[in-house]
């Protein structure tokens, strides 16, 4: 029979090497430093379905957006209603607080959790991807800008990232970014037979998305084209600035040409990139979307968010696994099992932070002494029938030759467990 495989684009993740390099065990400990780095922000979590109305995403992330246009996961369900996979965390999360009348108060919210996008899988790229998303909502333009970049410095700080560049730009406001499209609309009408499907269709719909083109021709064309610095308000410029000032050292660029892919952004936009990605550079990008709550439905409501891949940190992270402060607990003979396995039990509680791993399957005490090598473990307790009967354990030093194996009580390796 032919074996089932995973879908293209969809990876497996475990942790069961012992290699510092493991993508695996990498992705595992960046979100838990990352949960940490969300607390000290105060931030709280949310969590959102995977599957929303498909009606979702096209009134948020957009129409002109490839997420939408060419990459999501749709299908009719059961009723006939048109369901999608999440590609990001944004939109769900507006849904939510709409829906909960809760889009009168402010919020600092993370979540985490697999997006998915039908893209064409290559390194960096996949269909299913786990991000980390922060939203802070409620707050107008300003101090909430400069949090955002503190915590992108934060976290490079943390997972030990180098070389990384954070490219800040500003969309202006309403009217700017009106004037900027049509400028950009008069200057590329006489190239149109030179664009592509895409680029024409971009240049109908969000002129803006056509930054963002692949397509080297129309690149060499928007060498010449307007730029959006000599259309925002001057207090855009300077909040730019500002936080670059404010930063110093960090490798924050202004980059006036960037823009985002997807429709929702209005205000402050940004990236981090890493040349050590290879193509897909960037691990992490958002910005302001003030006017998204509102087309959903809600009540106005400023915001600011970012979203950071999980997978491409990782990559470029210098964090290393921890290693498990392990004791093996071996139990000699059958026998004896029942009353080992409640020393074993009684044992964890002692410290919760320890990992104390009962071995399950039998053999000699060399073949468990074997096993508890090839596993790292610090150390072993070892209980036979002599132990049972003096309610004691042998505690065994594996890293350490000086050390002699020992008889302790209980009472005496529970406080033991407890200090290590
Ligand atoms: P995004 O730029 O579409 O923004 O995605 C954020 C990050 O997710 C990217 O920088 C990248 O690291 C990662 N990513 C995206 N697609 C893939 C993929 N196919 N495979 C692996 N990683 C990927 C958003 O999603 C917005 N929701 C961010 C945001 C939050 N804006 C405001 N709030």
């Amino acid at each position: 029979m032919d074996k089932i495989q995973s879908l293209t684009g969809m990876m497996d993740l475990i942790d069961y090497k012992s290699d510092d390099h493991d993508i695996s065990s990498k992705i595992f400990e960046t979100e838990k430093k990352l949960i940490k780095i969300f607390t000290n922000y105060s931030l709280n979590e949310i969590r959102t379905p995977a599957l929303e109305n498909e009606q979702l995403f096209n009134r948020s992330v957009g129409g002109t957006s490839d997420i939408v246009n060419k990459e999501l996961y749709t299908f009719l369900d059961k009723n006939d209603k048109s369901i999608s996979l999440r590609p990001e965390g944004t939109a769900g999360v507006a849904r939510s607080i709409i829906e909960k009348k809760l889009d009168s108060d402010s919020h600092r919210l993370w979540y985490m959790g697999p997006m998915w996008r039908y893209e064409r899988p290559q390194k960096g790229r996949y269909r299913q991807f786990y991000q980390a998303g922060i939203e802070l909502l409620g707050f107008s333009e300003g101090a909430s800008e400069f949090e955002m970049i503190s915590m992108i410095i934060s976290i490079n700080s943390e997972l030990k990232i180098n070389n990384a560049i954070i490219k800040i730009n500003h969309l202006g406001n309403r009217d700017s970014k009106q004037e900027f499209c049509n400028a950009l609309r008069d200057f590329l009408e006489p190239f149109k037979a030179k664009l592509d499907e895409i680029d024409l269709e971009r240049l109908k719909k969000n002129p803006l998305r056509i930054l963002d083109s692949k397509n080297s021709g129309t690149k060499k064309i928007l060498e010449k084209a307007p730029q959006i610095k000599d259309f925002i308000p001057q207090d855009s410029i300077d909040l730019l600035e500002n936080i670059k000032g404010a930063f110093p050292n960090n490798n924050i660029e202004i980059d006036y040409s960037m823009v985002r892919g997807l429709d929702y952004y209005s205000g402050f936009i940004f990236e981090a990139i890493s040349d050590s990605l290879g193509a897909q550079n960037s691990y992490l990008g958002g910005g302001r979307y003030d006017q998204l709550f509102a087309d959903l439905g809600g009540k106005t409501m400023p915001a600011i968010g970012m979203a950071i891949g999980i997978e491409r940190i990782a990559e470029i992270s210098g964090i290393t696994k921890t290693r498990k402060n392990l004791v093996s607990f071996i139990i000699l003979s059958n026998q004896i099992r029942e009353k080992a396995y409640k020393i074993a039990h009684d044992l964890r509680a002692f410290n919760r932070d320890l990992t104390l791993e009962v071995q399950l399957s039998e053999g000699s005490l060399k073949s468990q002494l074997r096993r508890a090598n090839k596993n790292n473990a610090k150390y072993v307790i070892i209980v036979g029938e002599d132990e049972i009967e003096s309610n004691s354990v042998i505690l065994k030093f594996l890293h350490d030759e000086d050390l002699d194996q020992k008889k302790l009580s209980i009472e005496e390796i529970g406080k033991f467990l407890s200090l290590i």
